[in-house]
């Protein structure tokens, strides 16, 4: 079977690496969240008090960031510079943060690039925000995942509250809708519907019937 790129954009915390995730399990597919990307280039930034309106200071941290995935048996994990920072990017404090990071060109730029080399040889499933309309504008499978918002804070807050995080139900929400709008209104690569992407509505649907969906979707490609 030949093989193909995924792209899964959508609205924040609406299951769009789980569903990568499963579909990058069942295709035998890397599985790439280029969140986590922004999320620990945010780290890094917080952690070495870079002051993100300086652009001189973004760029010279820019140099210093060294990201890269291990995968394992319980999913992929990301590195910065050489430390396993999967956990502490779900945090709060990164959460609050990692948008208006994601807004600035530079540190997209060097995203996108890094995206664009992970998936030379295809046979990857990628989700974020611009992958369909950006980082991979002819991939064979664009879908746009989302679900209502108070479906999606729910399901954040009880991650949140499952991994011992104290958190409140409106904070969670709030933070949702605020990534939602600095992500849809940015200048570059806000998050918006590529012509060709298949949008899917999860609300009401379970995990195994978005993976069915989704497969469905790959086989009408690969065969068409
Ligand atoms: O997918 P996530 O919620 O972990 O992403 C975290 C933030 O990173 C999100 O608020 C927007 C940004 N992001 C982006 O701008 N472009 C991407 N391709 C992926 C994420």
């Amino acid at each position: 079977m030949n093989k193909i790129i995924i792209a899964i954009d959508g609205h924040s915390s609406c299951g769009k690496s789980t569903l990568a995730r499963a579909l990058g399990n069942a295709l035998g597919y890397t599985y790439i969240s280029t969140g986590d990307m922004y999320r620990a280039v945010t780290l890094y930034f917080i952690e070495n008090q870079v002051d993100i309106h300086v652009k001189t200071a973004v760029l010279e941290a820019l140099k210093h960031i060294n990201l890269h995935f291990v995968a394992d048996e319980n999913g992929n994990h990301i590195h910065l510079n050489g430390r396993d920072v999967s956990e502490e990017i779900r945090k709060m404090h990164v959460a609050e943060l990692v948008s208006p990071v994601a807004v600035i060109s530079e540190v997209r730029r060097e995203m996108v690039r890094q995206q664009q080399d992970m998936g030379k040889e295809k046979g990857v499933v990628m989700d974020g925000r611009d992958i369909g309309t950006v980082v991979f504008p002819n991939a064979e499978l664009k879908i746009f995942l989302t679900a209502d918002v108070e479906v999606r804070a729910q399901r954040r807050f009880d991650e949140l509250t499952a991994k011992g995080q104290h958190v409140n139900f409106d904070e969670v929400k709030n933070n949702l809708a605020e990534r939602d709008r600095i992500d849809s209104t940015r200048a570059d690569s806000p998050l918006r519907l590529a012509d060709d992407s298949v949008v899917i509505d999860n609300s009401s649907l379970n995990h195994e019937q978005q993976l069915e969906l989704a497969l469905d979707l790959v086989r009408e490609r690969v065969s068409g």
